[in-house]
């Protein structure tokens, strides 16, 4: 991307409301060029202010107008979901022309998984070659972007449940939702460490949760694959909660049956010896020690309020203690880093050497204490280059990637994109990204996706985000849950 974006923030479009069914479409493209984009009131347009965008629709072609530019192309005999992408590479063309940017990596495809898009096509028996054709003529992607969907679901593969398998198989998410701080860029729903008698009451009601879910798969013959507790910080617990949370799990979510335990120790300076060694004894066989970035002041700047040294002691402690499996998470384009910043990140983690690596580009979402507001044009840029940095240190190192994901407003248009040595993914990772498998969510905020083995569709249910809340109606949420799994496991039987 180019730096005409400076000069184009001041574009303004107006769509009618009679076009409301293609309203997301045409903004989301529009959103690829224009991060900051909105839509413009009526009163603009008539004020000279916006451009109007109409679209004319015949059983046989449609035209898209954009302000004085004008798209007239055939949809007869096409069904809705390729009018629809028709309709955005036209609107992708259009902005092109406006922006005078070049071509966008991922082209128009703006969902968050694309890797579903791919998975379908294998099912199909699609080969490779076919689809990769498909992925750059439909969505406009580029090679590099291509080639990388191709190789993570081809990595995936032989992780994905058959349909026999995901009636049988599932696995159990728990949400610690305590951080000792809150980090700037941060949207994830985490409470700064409540007074310690919420602390205790949500840890009794999560163990109540957890007691209730493991009784209650086990009845019905289900098998927990991987069990990942995520937050917010988990080891901001203290060592005593951490410990009855630990053993919790052990007793009631599967036990040594259990092929993948995770726990997302995420934050430094909520790490200890003590601590480490109790999820070691308890079996956890992956945990995350999350640098974001190995800058002193970057850290300082996004309130991490942990020092570099103490990312190298607790790696250091949770080698010594016997961990074989780390995650570090990384983040590209952090306020005021630059492409030799990154390039810095990377040589520490060449030194490292964790087994997964997970490098996720900036997202400013609202729910942030960073706004996109406060980024410069520049840092889209930027981005662009630390991922040419990544692609050229992936080159020479072992790492490959296996999960990948996108996510609304992320800056420079990148990916977040798992990587680990051969032989070491995350079954969860995958399982959670692919949706082929249902996962239950306990916990503050956590959300259950059931999957649909006849056609891989899913169900959602989120507990609630409140935390006085979840403990309010902690025998509702259990209860419900409960016929849940009765609900499937009778599906199961017919
Ligand atoms: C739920 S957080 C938990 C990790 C742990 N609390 C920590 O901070 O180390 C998971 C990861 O998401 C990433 N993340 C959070 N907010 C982000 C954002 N706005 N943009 C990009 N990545 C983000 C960070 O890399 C973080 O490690
Ligand atoms: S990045 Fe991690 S530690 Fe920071 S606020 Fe978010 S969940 Fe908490």
């Amino acid at each position: 991307m180019d730096n005409t974006i400076n000069h184009n923030e001041s574009l303004q479009f107006y769509l009618p409301a009679e076009h409301d069914a293609y309203r997301q479409a045409v903004f989301d493209v529009i959103r690829i060029f224009l991060p900051r984009f909105q839509w413009s009131e009526e009163a603009d347009f008539q004020n000279n202010s916006a451009e109007l965008i109409t679209l004319e629709q015949t059983e046989q072609t449609w035209t898209l107008s954009m302000g004085a530019n004008r798209s007239v192309f055939a949809v007869e005999g096409l069904d809705e979901n390729q009018r629809r992408r028709i309709l955005k590479q036209k609107v992708y063309a259009l902005m092109q022309q406006y922006t005078g940017q070049k071509a966008h990596p991922w082209g128009i495809m703006t969902g968050v998984r694309p890797t579903k898009i791919v998975h379908r096509c294998l099912d199909e028996n699609q080969q490779p070659e076919e689809i990769s054709r498909m992925l750059r003529r439909d969505y406009l992607m580029n090679d590099e972007k291509t080639n990388l969907l191709l190789d993570v679901t081809a990595r995936q593969r032989p992780f994905l449940l058959n349909r026999e398998q995901a009636g049988r198989i599932v696995s159990v998410y728990l949400s610690i939702p305590f951080c000792p701080t809150r980090c700037a860029y941060c949207s994830f729903p985490s409470f700064c460490l409540p007074k310690p008698h919420l602390q205790e009451a949500y840890l009794e009601n999560l163990l109540a949760e957890c007691k209730a879910v493991g009784e209650a798969l086990q009845r019905s013959g289900k098998r927990i694959q991987t069990v990942y507790i995520g937050g917010g910080t988990p080891t901001s617990l203290s060592a005593n909660q951490l410990e009855r949370l630990l053993d919790g799990v052990q007793r009631y979510l599967g036990g040594d049956t259990v092929e993948e335990f995770t726990v997302e120790a995420g934050r430094p300076d909520t790490i200890t010896e003590e601590k480490l060694q109790l999820l070691h004894d308890y079996k956890a066989g992956r945990i995350s020690i999350n640098p974001q970035t190995f800058s002193q002041k970057t850290l300082d700047i996004i309130g991490r309020r942990h020092t570099v040294q103490q990312i190298y002691d607790v790696y250091d402690m949770a080698r010594q203690i016997g961990f074989d499996s780390i995650n570090m998470d990384l983040i590209t384009g952090l306020t005021g880093e630059t492409a030799d910043d990154f390039a810095y990140n990377l040589e520490q983690i060449s030194r490292l050497r964790p087994e997964n690596v997970t490098v996720h580009t900036l997202a400013i979402k609202r729910t942030a204490r960073l706004q996109l507001d406060e980024m410069s044009d520049m840092q889209s840029h930027i981005v662009e280059q630390m991922h040419s940095h990544l692609n050229r240190w992936l080159f020479t190192e072992a790492y490959v990637p296996y999960y990948l994901y996108r996510q609304k407003h992320m800056i420079g248009d990148q990916e977040n994109t798992g990587y680990c040595l051969p032989g070491k993914e995350s079954l969860y990772n995958i399982q959670m990204m692919e949706e082929r498998q249902t996962i239950f969510g306990l916990g503050v905020g956590s959300t259950s996706k059931y999957v649909n083995t006849a056609d891989w569709t899913l169900t959602q249910s989120s507990n609630p985000k409140d935390l006085i809340f979840y403990n309010q109606r902690i025998d509702e949420i259990i209860a419900k849950k409960i016929a849940k799994i009765e609900e499937l496991s009778k599906i199961e039987e017919l």
